[in-house]
């Protein structure tokens, strides 16, 4: 059986670091917002290229945070628009709503999944105050013309890195300038490192990076009851803290991402050079992705996942509903929005993880071509 990600094979070579690291928090005795995650903060942030970095509970809370900083900093205010990709998960939208702003769902380009930069301007009103990009899969989904929109009309550029933690935005430039990390393209980004992420905690922990100061300091006081010094209360915050043995765990792990993102390239070169089905559609991937998913379209896709769980090759959908047909959303059960729903009743994805060998991808490509 290949499995679609074993997470305990996936943190198995880290095994005596990780618990070296779980040591050292033990030894301090100090479990929240201490040492471990400071020194994490800053690595991240370094690696990531940004200022910044606060860590935060989850990756949800990330995005909900940054939005609730810009009402605070009066840069958007109830009711006020945020134009996002229709083809998401749940989460990048509920931080939108959670903070009582408007999204405005807009199609992806059905070539690379992303949000179709050429839709963007369109849906800008009066009340738009930013646009939210998701590097969704692990792919890059800032393009300059997106940047441009967000300058013109003085929009905030937000990103939801919560898939494509290492991801790089490949500009014609760069060959000569090193080319700038997904997470540091925008004002500010959310990341989650869900323990499936490719950078993935052993449970819950996210981060907000961003080169605002004034920015992070809200969102860590946020996070932080509304508190930025002890027992006194500037905002009405919640508590949202990154803990100590997360932040251990991802410092250990931050150390791998390139390894481990060069493996997942690999796997996914596989797929790539050797599926050749007329029945199965593989979005064009001409950005730099560190394939977080790989996703295959096909619109056979639930007898596909059948075939291949019958051949023992178990898969995911990522996601069977797209947010504008969820019953938290019964506001935009209206919306036709056809290649989002093409999207979501065709998507398969393939097990793509630095757990995998070659072998085991060619096997799964040849599986697809006898199919
Ligand atoms: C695109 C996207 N945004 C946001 C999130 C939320 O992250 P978390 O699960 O850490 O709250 C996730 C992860 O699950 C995600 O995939």
């Amino acid at each position: 059986m290949i499995s679609y990600l074993d997470l305990k094979q996936l943190n198995a070579p880290y095994d005596a670091e990780i618990r070296e690291a779980i040591g050292g928090v033990l030894d301090a005795g100090w479990y929240l917002r201490g040492e471990a995650t400071r020194r994490f903060e800053r690595h991240y942030a370094a690696y990531i290229g940004t200022r910044h970095c606060v860590g935060c509970a989850n990756g949800l809370d990330a995005l909900t945070l940054i939005f609730r900083a810009y009402i605070e900093m009066g840069v958007m205010a109830e009711g006020d628009e945020v134009i996002v990709p229709a083809n998401t998960y749940i989460a990048s939208i509920l931080a939108v709503t959670e903070n009582r702003l408007r999204p405005v769902l807009v199609e992806p380009d059905p070539d690379t999944l992303q949000i179709d930069e050429r839709l963007i301007e369109q849906a800008v009103t009066a009340r738009t105050r930013a646009v939210m990009i998701v590097h969704l899969y692990g792919r890059c989904a800032y393009t300059p013309l997106i940047a441009d929109i967000c300058r013109r009309h003085h929009l905030k550029l937000i990103e939801d890195n919560a898939q494509a933690h290492g991801c790089t935005y490949l500009s014609p430039l760069s060959s000569l300038i090193s080319p700038l990390k997904t997470g540091s393209l925008g004002d500010a980004a959310g990341h989650s490192f869900y323990p499936t992420k490719n950078l993935g905690a052993l449970g819950d922990a996210g981060a907000v990076t961003t080169d605002d100061e004034e920015l992070a300091q809200l969102v860590s006081a946020l996070g932080n009851y509304g508190s930025a010094r002890k027992y006194v209360f500037d905002y009405v915050g919640r508590n949202s803290r990154m803990d100590d043995l997360q932040a251990a765990v991802l410092d250990v792990k931050l150390r791998h991402l390139e390894e481990a993102n060069a493996v997942r390239r690999e796997i996914a070169s596989i797929y790539i050079n050797k599926v050749n089905n007329p029945l199965i559609h593989i979005p064009r991937c001409d950005r730099d992705s560190v394939w977080h998913i790989f996703p295959i379209l096909s619109p056979q896709r639930d007898t596909l996942r059948q075939y291949l769980l019958d051949h023992g090759v178990e898969t995911q959908i990522h996601y069977p509903i797209p947010p504008h047909r969820q019953q938290c959303y019964p506001q935009w059960h209206h919306l036709s929005l056809p290649i989002t729903e093409r999207i979501h009743s065709q998507e398969l994805s393939l097990p793509c993880n630095q757990t995998m060998t070659a072998s085991e991808a060619d096997q799964i490509s040849t599986l697809l071509n006898d199919v």
